[in-house]
This record gives structure tokens, C-alpha cells and sequence, in this order.
């Protein structure tokens, strides 16, 4: 303590207006706003992070080629889950004894491979700042809770009759156009991060892979899927539901239920659908299969702005080759209004009308890591899809939450033509070709002006799948 005192000293005499807060050795790892919670009500749900990480195994293998996607999912989860082993089993074996359960009296906790941290539920302060003290971890934060990133507006139409036609917003980014020339999804794998989906819905029922590695729910490791809220019904119809309500008709899905019924999901759950998508599981978490590895995946979620709790999940299905597309959020039109992880290294989607403006809700950037973001936009306003409680029922939704399944499909139509698109490919494919004739509302932002493209407020546009697709032959 003398010294680190010292060394306080000296940084004082140095920079003057040096505060000392709390000159705690255990601070550094206890994330700030884990100690307030602790301060408030002396336990928290806990996510503690491995000193060993996981950047190189990322690094090494996102550099590396392999022969095939299965061949390649295999090979990070072999070396993620070897690393969580590796780095965790002192600790977990330490939680593990009845007798140190008995004196930190402590909830459920999980090994997360892909993060490489482990969950802990009801953790103590006693027990955090035990955690803190030893050599094998590097941060302890607090689990956070994300929510569905709400709809503005959401009434059912009650239609069980509805008229096959083409949705606005599949029109709008032309992806008939691309339907024309016999592309429309089959061969691509997409999956849905959210509330859950209704595998019934006439529009999302001969599209659902359905097999034993289809479905996973952290929550309740339920057997069969299901949607008790709507949000995930609605938003998997807008990427490929039938009958002209999704974008890419002939791709199929699997699902895990990252939010609960309510709308709400902790980021350990995200976390462990994070991995489901890796290597996809039985409804058990059993028997990892990674010859199933989606293409892309949907996240209309997220929380508050600029957190990278999310990185190395995100950082691990870029090197598994999953695409990943948030929502921006709806709290536009306020500068730097982009929730996390729309702030992060995604394909972030805002919102447009069919009036061929920003949905005033659109959230906007720049983000507090300096980026500009959304990077595209898609329609979000006034969107049809399928309802979650009858198998032929729809009902309209508006949000950044239905925009980003617009875009999800699109991603779905290139890969279907083209499987060795990369990330990178097809972001630039989206934001070089989209549609620019969206009306300006005369908004700035960061010296931006929202006429100008790309901007803080729509990105490089709407998308146009059928300009994109022209692109690729
Ligand atoms: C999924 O498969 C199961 C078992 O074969 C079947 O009973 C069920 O109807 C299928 N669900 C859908 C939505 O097709
Ligand atoms: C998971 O489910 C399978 C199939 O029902 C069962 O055989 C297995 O014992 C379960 N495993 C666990 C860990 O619950």
C-alpha cells in the first residue's frame, strides 16, 4: 500500500488536480458501476472477466483460412472453450466447494466460453472482492439488462386474410426485383436473438429448420419455441416470412431466446446465444454441432450507448463468419443516440418512412467511440408481419427493431448468391448502393448535415438490394 500510495503521490505532483477516490487495490477490477450497486444493496448478478481473454485465439484464427465454415466454427470453439477451461477451472472449482458456498452464499453461475467469464448470480460484496483478489482475473462488472429496442407504435390488424402482396418496405429496398432473377434466400441460414418466434405462423412455419439444433432459451432451456411477447415473430417475417412479408423467402431460421417474455434479457443470456449461434446446441446446451452455424443474425436489442461488454462476443462471429446486423435505436433524433452494440462493430440499421424520410424515433450518431453510425437505413415505419398468437394473424410495428430484419434479409439475398461474401464485402455492397433520395429534415450533428452522405442520421442511405445484387453479377 506504501508504495502504491507513493506512486499516488508522485501522479498528484505531477498532474495536480489528480482525486484520489477510494485507493482500494481491489478498485481497478470492480468496475465503477458495480460498486454503486454494491454501495445500494450489497450483491449484484456478476460478470467476471479471465485475465487470459480471449483477443489472441480471435486475432490468430481471423487471420487464418480455412476449407469450410463448419471447419472454422470447430476450430474457435475448440480453442475458446480449451482457453475458458484453461483459465477458469481454479475458479469455478473454488465456487464449486460447498464450504466456500456456505460462507459467500451465492446464486447459479455459468462458464461463458465465448467471452471467456464466468456468470455469477447474487454475488456478495464479501464474494466480488475475494473474486477481485485473485491473479487469474482481470474485471468484475455488473450483468446488465438490454431490452428489445421497443416499438414506437404496434397494433394487430386481426387480418387472417390478408392480401398476398408485396410489404412497403420490401418493395422500397426492391428486393422483388432480386426475387426476379431466383434469388431469394435458399441456401442461408439466419438467426433470431430476441423474444423468441412463433414456428407455426403460415409466413414462418416451411422456413424454420426445425431440427434438435433450431432452438435455444437460456432462460428456461424450454424444448420447443415459442413467442409469448411478438417481437421476434414479427421481426423474422420481415427477414423472410412468406407471401411477400420478408425479404428473403427462401432462407430458413433457427432461434434463441436472448430476451425474455417481457422484453428484457441480462447479457449473460445474450452471451450464452452468442455461443448458441457459434456451435448450435440441443435445447440443453447440449452437443454443440458446428456444421450449423448461421449466416447472419438479427439483434433488434440493445441498452444504453457506448459499452463494449458486447466486443468479444461480436469479435468472435466475425471470425465464425456470422454477420451481425443491430438496430440503432429508437431515442433519435438527438445526437449520439446509438445504443450499444448498434455502437459497436455491426452493421447498424436506422429507420425510414414510407414517406421517404427518417422515422423521427431513428436513433443517430456520431458514437462515443467517434464512428459514425447507423451505417444504413431500412424501413422501420408502419412495417406488417406476423403476429405472435394465432398462426395466421399480423399485426404493424414501428421501430429501428423492424428495420434492421429489412436489412438482415438483404444480407441473406447476397450470401445466397454469393456465400464467400465476407463482412466487409457486404457492408460495402449495402452502403455503396444505397438509395440517397430520402428528404432531409435539416438536421446537424457533429458538423454533419443530414443532406450529405454518409451522414450521422441515415448512414450512406436506404438500402436497395436490387442495386447491391446488380453489383455482384
Ligand atoms: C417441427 O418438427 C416437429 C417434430 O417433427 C413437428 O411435430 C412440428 O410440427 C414441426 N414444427 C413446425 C413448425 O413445422
Ligand atoms: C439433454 O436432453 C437430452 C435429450 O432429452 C437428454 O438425454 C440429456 O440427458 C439432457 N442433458 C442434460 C445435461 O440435461
Amino acid at each position: 500500500m506504501g508504495i502504491r500510495l507513493g506512486n499516488i503521490f508522485i501522479l498528484l505532483a505531477l498532474f495536480g488536480t489528480f482525486i484520489v477516490s477510494g485507493s482500494c487495490a481491489l478498485e481497478p477490477k470492480i468496475d465503477k458501476r458495480l460498486s454503486k450497486t454494491l454501495e445500494r444493496v450489497g450483491y449484484a448478478n456478476i460478470l467476471v472477466s479471465m485475465k487470459d481473454g480471449t483477443r489472441d485465439i480471435l486475432n490468430e484464427l481471423a487471420g487464418k483460412s480455412f476449407s469450410s465454415r463448419t471447419e472454422r466454427s470447430q476450430a474457435l470453439y475448440n480453442a475458446l472453450t480449451a482457453r475458458a477451461t484453461h483459465s477458469q477451472s481454479h475458479t469455478l472449482n473454488w465456487l464449486e466447494e460447498p464450504a466456500i458456498l456456505k460462507s459467500f452464499n451465492y446464486g447459479k453461475f455459468y462458464s461463458l466460453w465465448i467471452t471467456n467469464q464466468i456468470a455469477i448470480e447474487f454475488a456478495s460484496r464479501e464474494l466480488i472482492e475475494t473474486l477481485a483478489l485473485m491473479n487469474e482475473i482481470s474485471r468484475i462488472q455488473e450483468d446488465e439488462i438490454e431490452e428489445l429496442v421497443h416499438p414506437v407504435d404496434s397494433h394487430s390488424t386481426n387480418a387472417e386474410s390478408i392480401q398476398v402482396v408485396n410489404q412497403w418496405g420490401v418493395t422500397e429496398i426492391r428486393a422483388p426485383q432480386v426475387w426476379a432473377s431466383d434469388t431469394r434466400g435458399a441456401g442461408i441460414t439466419i438467426a433470431s436473438i430476441d423474444t423468441g418466434v412463433r414456428p407455426t405462423h403460415v409466413i414462418l412455419s416451411a422456413n424454420y429448420v426445425n431440427d434438435t439444433h433450431s432452438w435455444y432459451d437460456p432462460y428456461d432451456e424450454s424444448e420447443v419455441a415459442h413467442d409469448r411477447n411478438g417481437h421476434g415473430t414479427h421481426t423474422v417475417g420481415t427477414v423472410l416470412g412468406r407471401n411477400g412479408f420478408g425479404v428473403a423467402p427462401e432462407a430458413k431460421w433457427i432461434a434463441c431466446k436472448g430476451l425474455s417474455d417481457t422484453g428484457s434479457g441480462t447479457t449473460t443470456n445474450l452471451i450464452r446465444c452468442g455461443q448458441f449461434l457459434v456451435c448450435p446446441t440441443t435445447f440443453n446446451g447440449t452437443d454443440p454441432d458446428c456444421s450449423k452455424t448461421p449466416h447472419v443474425v438479427c439483434n433488434s436489442w440493445g441498452g444504453a450507448s457506448g459499452r463494449t461488454v458486447y466486443d468479444e462476443m461480436i469479435e468472435a462471429w466475425h471470425v465464425a463468419g456470422i454477420i451481425p446486423v443491430v438496430s440503432a435505436g429508437n431515442s433519435g433524433p438527438r445526437c449520439s443516440s446509438v445504443g450499444t452494440p448498434g455502437d459497436r462493430d455491426v452493421i447498424s440499421v436506422g429507420s425510414t418512412t414510407s414517406d421517404n424520410t427518417r422515422s423521427s424515433f431513428s436513433s443517430v450518431g456520431p458514437t462515443s467511440f467517434n464512428t459514425m453510425k447507423p451505417d444504413v437505413s431500412a424501413p422501420g415505419s408502419t412495417i406488417m408481419s406476423a403476429d405472435h398468437r394465432f398462426d395466421n394473424t399480423y399485426s404493424i410495428k414501428s421501430g429501428t427493431s423492424m428495420a434492421a430484419p429489412h436489412v438482415v434479409g438483404a444480407v441473406a439475398l447476397l450470401l445466397s448468391k454469393n456465400p464467400d461474401l465476407t463482412y466487409v464485402q457486404i457492408k460495402h455492397l449495402l452502403q455503396s448502393y444505397a438509395d440517397r433520395d430520402l428528404d432531409p429534415e435539416g438536421y446537424n450533428c457533429d458538423f454533419i448535415s443530414d443532406n450529405a452522405f454518409p451522414n450521422h442520421h441515415l448512414g450512406y442511405g436506404r438500402i436497395n438490394i436490387g442495386r447491391s445484387m446488380a453489383a455482384l453479377n
